[in-house]
């Protein structure tokens, strides 16, 4: 009896635990364990617990790094004035993302990247021309805000991600800039359409940082 209660318990407890992470990268499109080319792994195309391809300030970097120039985004009532190339974990979503590297062009155990053969799908690729994108590698504070009169205060403003108190700037930018990673998440953990951190419903991930 003492060991079914405690089955019912630990069962109870897994589902407790289900109902908190509800996506998961398993299954979802970055999960390329099925394809013969990802050695039956789902991490390793994009992080090597050793020896990995070390580019800076990225999360043990497993996958060759574009070097593209890419053409940016420009409006003339665009108010961010410190737009960059794409930097941090923008460049590494464009590793795969703008059609010039192999999706399969990653190393690991011991191995150095190879040059790869699989590229992104016609749909799924952004390409080099990031004019007509929304724009990122750039600087979101309380000061364009200020400037730009049609925006919430990241600082100050919840970010809506399923799950947490944080605000837009605690959870969608990187050292206070907006980047791919600021809409997407990458490993698919809010099980959104297209991996968004906040589902995009009447246009709900929109009108988390456009006061409109
Ligand atoms: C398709 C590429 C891709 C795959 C596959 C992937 N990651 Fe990541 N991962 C990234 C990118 C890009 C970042 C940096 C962007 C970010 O933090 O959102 C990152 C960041 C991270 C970080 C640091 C930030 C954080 O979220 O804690 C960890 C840890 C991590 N990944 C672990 C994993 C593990 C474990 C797996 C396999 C189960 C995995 N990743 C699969 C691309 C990937
Ligand atoms: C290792 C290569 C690789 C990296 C790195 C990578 N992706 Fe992907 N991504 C893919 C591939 C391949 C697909 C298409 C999968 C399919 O259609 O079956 C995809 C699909 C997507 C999709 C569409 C998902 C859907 O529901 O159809 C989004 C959005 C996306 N990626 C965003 C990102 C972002 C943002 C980053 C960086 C934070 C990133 N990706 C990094 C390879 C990559
Ligand atoms: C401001 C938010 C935002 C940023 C920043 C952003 N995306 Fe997206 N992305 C979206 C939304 C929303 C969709 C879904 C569009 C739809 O409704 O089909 C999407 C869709 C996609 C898709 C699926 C194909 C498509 O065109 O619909 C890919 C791939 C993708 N994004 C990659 C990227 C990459 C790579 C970057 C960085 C260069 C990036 N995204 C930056 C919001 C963003
Ligand atoms: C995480 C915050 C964030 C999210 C989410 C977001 N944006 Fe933005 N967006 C910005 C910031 C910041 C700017 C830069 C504004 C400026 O400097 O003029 C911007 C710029 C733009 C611009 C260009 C403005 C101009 O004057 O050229 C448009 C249009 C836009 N966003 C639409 C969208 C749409 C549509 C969505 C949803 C799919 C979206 N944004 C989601 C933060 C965000």
């Amino acid at each position: 009896m003492k060991k079914i209660i405690i089955a019912l318990f630990v069962l109870m407890g897994g589902f407790g635990i289900c109902s908190i992470a509800s996506g998961a990268i398993s299954g979802s499109a970055h999960d390329f364990s099925h394809a013969a080319w990802s050695r039956g792994q789902i991490c390793l195309p994009c992080h090597a617990p050793h020896n990995n391809s070390d580019v800076d300030d990225a999360p043990l970097w497993n996958h060759t790094v574009s070097d593209a120039v890419y053409e940016l985004y420009a409006s003339p009532t665009f108010t961010a004035d410190d737009i960059t190339q794409p930097g941090g974990v923008s460049k590494l979503c464009l590793s795969c993302h703008d059609g010039t590297i192999a999706i399969d062009a990653f190393g690991g155990s011991g191995d150095t990247a190879g040059e790869g053969s699989r590229f992104i799908g016609e749909g799924r690729n952004v390409g080099t021309d990031l004019s007509n994108d929304h724009p990122v590698s750039f600087t979101y504070d309380t000061a364009l805000v200020t400037e730009d009169g049609g925006l919430f205060d990241p600082i100050t403003t919840p970010s809506g991600v399923t799950g947490s108190t944080g605000s837009i700037d605690a959870d969608m930018l990187f050292a206070g800039r907006m980047e791919c990673a600021s809409c997407h998440d990458v490993h698919n953990k809010y099980d959104n359409f297209r991996l968004l951190k906040v589902d995009n419903s009447g246009s709900a991930l929109c009108l988390t940082c456009h006061d409109k």
